[in-house]
Formats: C-alpha cells, structure tokens, sequence
C-alpha cells in the first residue's frame, strides 16, 4: 500500500469525454448520441491501485482505451507524470511522440484466450512490446522475456509454445509477462480475472498485488465485481452511464457508501448481501447511453428518489476526506 503523506501524480484526468454518434437502425436513419464517458476526472498517484467500477456498458474499458490512446476523446485531457520528461498532455501529442510513453503504460486485457495470437509463440508474445517501434532482433531479448516469464510464474523453458498449449490462469500470466515486460509505470488491468475459474481467479489476484511491490507499479484496475477492487484497490470509483458517481478511498466507500447505486452494487457481492435489506438491492437494467432518463441518470432505479432527482443531475459533491459523490440525498447526509 501506498504511503499517503507522500502521494505523487502519476496521471491526471481531467473532463474526459467520449461521445459517439450512432444511427438509430437499419430502418432508422435518426443519429443518436452515445455519451460512452462523459465528463470524468481522476487522479492516479505513484504506486496507488485505483479501482473503477460499474455494471456493464458504464464506460470503464471506454475510459482506459482512452488513456492507451487507442483513439482520440471528444473533449478533455489525460496528463501523465513521467519521472523524467515531466507532466505530458496525452491527447494532442503525435504517434511518434507518444511511441516512447507506450512502454510506460501498458494493459492487461480481459480474455486471455482472444488476447493472445494463437500463432505467435510465448517468446514472440511476450518479446513484442519490447520491439514495438525499434529494431531490435527478438533473441536480444531472450534474458529479458525469460526473467519476466518467471516472474509471472511460468518457466522459461515453454517460450517456444504457443498459448493453446497453457491454460487460462497460464495464458492470463503470460499477458501480465507481456504488460511488465517494458517495465511500464502505469498498467491498466481491464476485468483481468472475470474470464477466469473462480479457483485460479485469487492466483492472478495475487500475482498482479506481488508484481506491484516487486515493480512499484501503479494500477487502473477496472472490474465490475466490488469485491475484486476491494482486494485490489487503495482508491476506486463508481462510474454510471459514463459518469464517476462515488470516489474515495476503498475502505470509505465500503464501510459508507453514499450513493445508492454504489450501495446496491454492494448487495449483490455475495458475502455481504445477507446484510442488505431488500429496498436496498440493485433493482432494473443500466440505463441505455443513447436514450438517458431526465435528472439523475439512476434515478428510475433508485429507491430514495424525490422529485428534484427528475429534473437535476446532481454535482459531485465533497465529503470530506477525499469522498465524493453525486446525489441529491447522499445517505452519509441524511443518515438513509
Ligand atoms: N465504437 C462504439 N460505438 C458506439 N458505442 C460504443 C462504442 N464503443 C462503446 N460504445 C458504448 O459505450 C458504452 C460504454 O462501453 P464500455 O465498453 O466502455 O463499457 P464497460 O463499462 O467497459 O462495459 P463492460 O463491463 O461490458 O466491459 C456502451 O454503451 C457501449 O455500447
Ligand atoms: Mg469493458
């Protein structure tokens, strides 16, 4: 864990928006409009695990793409903190510049089985990051790609398999060897064990938190299960519909969550739910991104909703000890 008297920036997000513009159908020509992230802000410090959490289709994997650079946002600004060149804007810079920097940010994607080219063998997976952009001949990498392969629990010796030959946990521990093999400051681990067996889900778990210490590594992990980011995170944030709902620290926000969403996505971790009373529970289907409800986009499902909820989104507000959220009726206030 981090010390908290002496956080460091790493990266800065500020704003972000992704809006994308859809047609309605086949049949329909109308254009609707996607708000896949819409206006997010956070701040990652120097060996934190920041948790970002939602139901499905909330704009997580939008938002960590976006920091990748796999494309550009509508609007908004990714600042990242490098300990040598200084705070970099990310957005505006060119491929080229921002060819060094991908070493430095690096993702660990979700499904271990589609993530892994079924032609390549280990060496040449875990080998390619190292290459991207240079010139180098992968055998010059051999001690490197070996070292990181054991690292991530697996033997140098199988470098020249290919991945149907590992398992899941196996595949899944190459593709941690091929994020770290750069020694990046900034991994993004998006849903890294929800493809997994439950049995193997608490190894890849452990290994990412081991690998952290071994490589001071800071962490975007993006989950939808509050439990993983419970284990894994210092910080999280509770994203709805494209918008951060509750942010604070981990052990805040499961202890007193202040937005009824995150509270409701608190009963359904199986542990905790024979603690929840039944008017708690997460009732309904995420709203739809190109059809948004009026005021307060959780307001159809939320049992505490008053009428200013229909007609005002609410501002996130503070809490105090860097917790956030956004509800009219937050329950720490009104003790709900
Ligand atoms: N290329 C695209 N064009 C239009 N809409 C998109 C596009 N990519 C994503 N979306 C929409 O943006 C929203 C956010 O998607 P995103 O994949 O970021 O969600 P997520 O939180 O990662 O969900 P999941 O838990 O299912 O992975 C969804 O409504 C999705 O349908
Ligand atoms: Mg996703």
């Amino acid at each position: 864990m981090m010390d908290p008297t002496k956080k460091e920036l790493l990266l800065e997000v500020n704003d972000l928006c992704m809006h994308y513009s859809v047609q309605g159908g086949f049949f329909d020509k109308s254009k609707g409009l996607v708000k896949a992230v819409d206006g997010v802000s956070f701040k990652l410090y120097k060996g934190s695990a920041f948790g970002l959490v939602g139901e499905s289709g909330c704009g997580k994997t939008t938002t960590g793409r976006l920091i990748m650079k796999v494309m550009k946002p509508t609007s908004g600004s990714i600042t990242f903190y490098d300990n040598k060149l200084g705070p970099i804007e990310l957005v505006p810079i060119s491929n080229k510049k921002m060819r060094p920097l991908r070493k430095k940010i690096q993702m660990v994607f979700q499904d271990p089985y589609s993530s892994l080219d079924p032609r390549m063998t280990i060496q040449q997976i875990v080998g390619e990051p190292l290459r991207a952009g240079g010139r180098g001949e992968l055998h010059e990498y051999k001690n490197k790609i070996a070292d990181i392969l054991q690292k991530s629990g697996l033997s140098p010796d199988y470098m020249d398999r290919y991945p149907h030959a590992f398992s899941g946990g196996q595949r899944q521990r190459i593709g941690i060897a091929r994020a770290l093999v750069t020694q990046p400051q900034l991994v993004i681990a998006d849903e890294p064990v929800s493809a997994l067996d439950v049995s193997v889900q608490a190894q890849i778990l452990n290994l990412l938190k081991e690998l952290q210490q071994v490589f001071d590594l800071t962490y975007l992990f993006i989950a939808h299960d509050l439990s993983v980011i419970r284990y894994m995170c210092d910080t999280l944030a509770v994203m709805y519909v494209g918008r951060i709902v509750e942010i604070g620290r981990s052990e805040d926000i499961f202890h007193h969550p202040a937005h009824p969403y995150t509270e409701g996505l608190l009963s359904i971790i199986p542990r905790t739910n024979t603690r929840t009373k039944p008017g708690k529970m997460l009732k309904g289907a995420i709203a739809d991104a190109s059809n948004l409800p009026s005021g307060c986009y959780f307001h159809p499902r939320c049992p505490h909703a008053q009428d200013i909820c229909k007609n005002e989104y609410p501002p996130l507000r503070d809490l105090g000890n860097e917790h956030q959220t956004a509800c009219h009726f937050d329950l720490k206030l009104k003790g709900i």
